[in-house]
């Protein structure tokens, strides 16, 4: 807390601490441990906490324990408050056991000084402060269009698309998102492997000239460029991160809950699990391992981070 208070973030991401400094010195941005005042003396609270999968299933503990905790505070607010839910969570969960939380600890029904929404965060990890100041949606599923209009004032200055929907079908669109972009990595590495297979095929050619359909590379005048979806489109270690593992996981086990079969996702966590050893095999084939000292450079799950939760790279050196 000390640290983010005097402006040095606790992870690493290109500009971020002159962004974070900058606010600090402004005093525009101050950390706190305690709630409380923090809910007092605004109109908006986010909930952003963790929700790993754990056994193949959404952990709820942090969110329902941060929900309890706004619910506490709530009890002496006056003035309308926002509650909105930032962090990743299967359909049901904002309008179920988060809202059964607050209202139990404030003894206030929803709509009695308090509104509650669900605001799925679409940035990327290493390029936060980049999506944050030029987002491609902005997704709010409120309880009622009073909340929802109170919400979407802090992102007024945005111009974006803003899409205003139910609390349940916005927490859908983010794990759909991230379920999509997992599935063109799967789809990348089964078409990646089964290239390196054949010989003659070049891999990274293939991808080159499947990126080029104008659908995936825009023309523009005289501009080509790809479309960022191609960066999905590539074969590699894998999808790793603290994001689609876990997202693609919780998906799957949902839609057992709800009596679908998944076996699209299956396979998308499948090839994803075995990506990294095919590499190992990759190696010895080519180099033939045995007694080799081997050095790896970079454990991050993906470039311009130091996060290793989840990384493909784990696997590989383990
Ligand atoms: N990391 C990303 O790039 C990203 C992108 C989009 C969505 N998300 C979603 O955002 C959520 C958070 O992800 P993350 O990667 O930042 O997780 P994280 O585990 O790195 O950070 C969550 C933080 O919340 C804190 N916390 C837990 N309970 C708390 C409480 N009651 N009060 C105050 N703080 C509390 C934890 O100590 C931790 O520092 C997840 O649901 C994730 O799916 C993350």
């Amino acid at each position: 807390m000390k640290e983010i208070n005097a402006g040095r973030p606790p992870i690493h991401e290109v500009g971020l601490e002159e962004l974070l400094r900058s606010a600090c010195n402004k005093g525009v941005l101050s950390a706190t441990t305690d709630a409380r005042p923090a809910i007092l003396d605004s109109e908006v609270t986010l909930i952003c906490v963790g929700t790993p999968t754990v056994d193949g299933r959404m952990d709820m503990s942090q969110i329902v324990a941060a929900a309890k905790e706004v619910g506490a505070a709530l009890v002496n607010k006056r003035g309308y408050h926002v509650v909105a839910v930032k962090s990743t969570v299967l359909p049901g969960t904002t309008e179920g056991p988060v809202k059964a939380a607050i209202e139990s600890e404030s003894g206030k029904r929803v709509g009695d000084g308090w509104g509650l929404c669900m605001n799925p965060e679409f940035l990327r990890e290493g390029r936060a402060v980049e999506d944050f100041r030029v987002p491609d949606r902005i997704v709010v599923g409120a309880t009622d269009s009073m909340t929802a209009e109170a919400f979407l004032r802090i992102y007024a200055e945005f111009t974006c698309p803003k899409l205003v929907t139910t609390p349940r079908t916005a927490e859908m669109i983010k794990y759909v998102s991230n379920s999509l972009l997992a599935t063109m990595i799967s789809f990348s590495n089964e078409i990646g492997n089964m290239c390196s297979a054949v010989p003659g095929v070049d891999a990274r050619l293939v991808w080159k000239g499947v990126h080029l359909d104008r659908r995936l590379t825009p023309i523009n005048g005289q501009v080509v460029g790809p479309a960022g979806v191609t960066e999905y489109l590539w074969h590699g270690l894998g999808f790793g991160g603290s994001c689609f593992p876990k997202d693609v996981a919780a998906l799957r086990s949902f839609g057992r809950t709800v009596g679908e079969r998944t076996r699209m996702l299956d396979a998308v966590l499948d090839i994803n699990a075995d990506q990294p050893l095919r590499m190992v095999a990759l190696l010895e084939k080519e180099l033939s391992l045995s007694g080799k000292t081997v050095a790896v450079l970079g454990l991050a799950f993906k470039p311009g981070t130091d996060d290793l939760r989840e990384s493909p790279a784990l696997p590989l050196v383990a």
